[in-house]
């Protein structure tokens, strides 16, 4: 599936990262430059999109110039040119897309449209100890971020079949509503990690967002696959009404229990999902740098005697070295008539194939 001799620059701009880098063969990052907007919207307690956009077209240009200076290659080099077309903001997405279309006519390059879910799979392969793709299926897959929260079983690399998402909000946006709550600040999957590492959480009041079969038009996918985020902000709502943590120690244990719930809901559904024929569960997204997810991770692995492949910590969150090796690795889609594509805020991941001459 590795083009081997595929030198690929990547651009990602679907949310709140302006991100450009250089991948070769779809596993060695040559260079990843991300400019992250975190401090623009910090104030608003979350990505506020008019200021995400602006600042994308505004930082885009330097970031992409400083990715091709650090790999120390030339324009002329680039065997491809690799953009998010979705999911995302499409505001965001925009200015990273219409620029990509830009200078792959410019340098005559070919153009590649990449999902961003694809892009977090394919991030766990940007670690040089993973195996090639194709010796790592079956696997199981959960990609875990402030706006998706999924898994999905791939038998042959390229082939993503979801069989599980959220049927409300995202495991990243759970965290980061209840570190609103809690006065924590913004993006709160990082501060709440931090707090919760000096705490021994051994279980937790908060509930475990089982989705029942009539909670959502789920189709084919199993309700037990599936998650429900939003009752645990209401429950933490209550406790807060109820009883406001008045230390400080009061707040980091209440996160830290809030905290397990995610983590158990994601363990528990990856237990679920593992058959005993696969060989990995690959995990990508924000959420998965959470450090009490990859040791929960790392012990159902090693029960089940499964690998584990979990993506470095730089290509957790939004980056654009997983753009540039998802599209090295074969993960999009090509040719003149991408040049006709729009963004696609909605786009699926597993849907490239089908869409193909769309
Ligand atoms: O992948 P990402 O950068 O963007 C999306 O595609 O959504 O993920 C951002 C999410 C945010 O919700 C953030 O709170 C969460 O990842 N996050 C974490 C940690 N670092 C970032 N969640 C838990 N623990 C962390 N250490
Ligand atoms: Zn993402």
């Amino acid at each position: 599936m590795t083009d081997s001799s595929a030198l690929v620059l990547g651009i990602e701009t679907s949310c709140d990262e302006t991100a450009a880098a250089v991948v070769r063969n779809g596993r060695e990052v040559l260079s990843s430059v991300i400019y992250s907007q975190i401090e623009k919207h910090s104030p608003y307690g979350g990505v506020v999109p008019e200021i995400a956009s602006r600042s994308h077209a505004e930082t885009l240009p330097a970031v992409v110039s400083h990715a091709m200076q650090k790999a120390g290659k030339d324009w002329r080099e680039l065997d491809r040119i690799a953009a998010t077309r979705g999911p995302g903001l499409a505001s965001s997405l925009l200015v990273g897309w219409s620029a990509s279309k830009g200078l792959a006519r410019r340098l005559q390059t070919p153009l590649w449209a990449v999902n961003h879910i694809e892009a977090h799979i394919a991030s766990v392969f940007l670690d040089p100890a993973a195996p090639p793709p194709c010796q790592a299926v079956p696997m199981t897959i959960l990609v875990v971020s402030g706006g998706h929260t999924s898994l999905f079983k791939c038998r042959k690399f390229g082939e993503f079949e979801l069989i599980g998402r959220t049927i409300d909000d995202a495991a990243g946006e759970a965290l980061d509503k209840a570190a609103k709550l809690l006065g924590l600040g913004y993006p709160g999957g990082p501060v709440i990690d931090r707090l919760a590492k000096e705490i021994e959480v051994t279980s937790t009041s908060f509930p475990s967002g089982q989705v029942r079969t009539a909670s959502a038009p789920l189709g084919n996918l199993r309700p037990e696959l599936c998650f429900s985020f939003s009752g645990l902000k209401t429950a933490l709502l209550r406790r807060l009404q109820i009883k406001p943590p008045d230390t400080a120690e009061g707040t980091a244990f209440l996160a830290a229990e809030y905290q397990e719930a995610v983590v158990n809901a994601l363990v528990e559904r990856c237990g679920l999902a593992l058959d005993p024929e696969d060989r990995y569960l690959a995990v990508g997204g924000g959420v998965s740098m959470n450090s009490r997810l990859r040791t929960k991770l790392k012990e159902l692995c090693r029960a089940r005697d499964i690998g584990l492949l979990l993506a470095k910590p730089e290509h957790c969150g939004d980056n654009a070295a997983m753009i540039a090796g998802a599209c090295g690795l074969g993960l999009g889609l090509t040719g003149q008539n991408v040049f006709t594509m729009d963004i696609l805020p909605n786009w699926t991941a597993g849907c490239a194939k089908a869409d193909k001459f769309s």
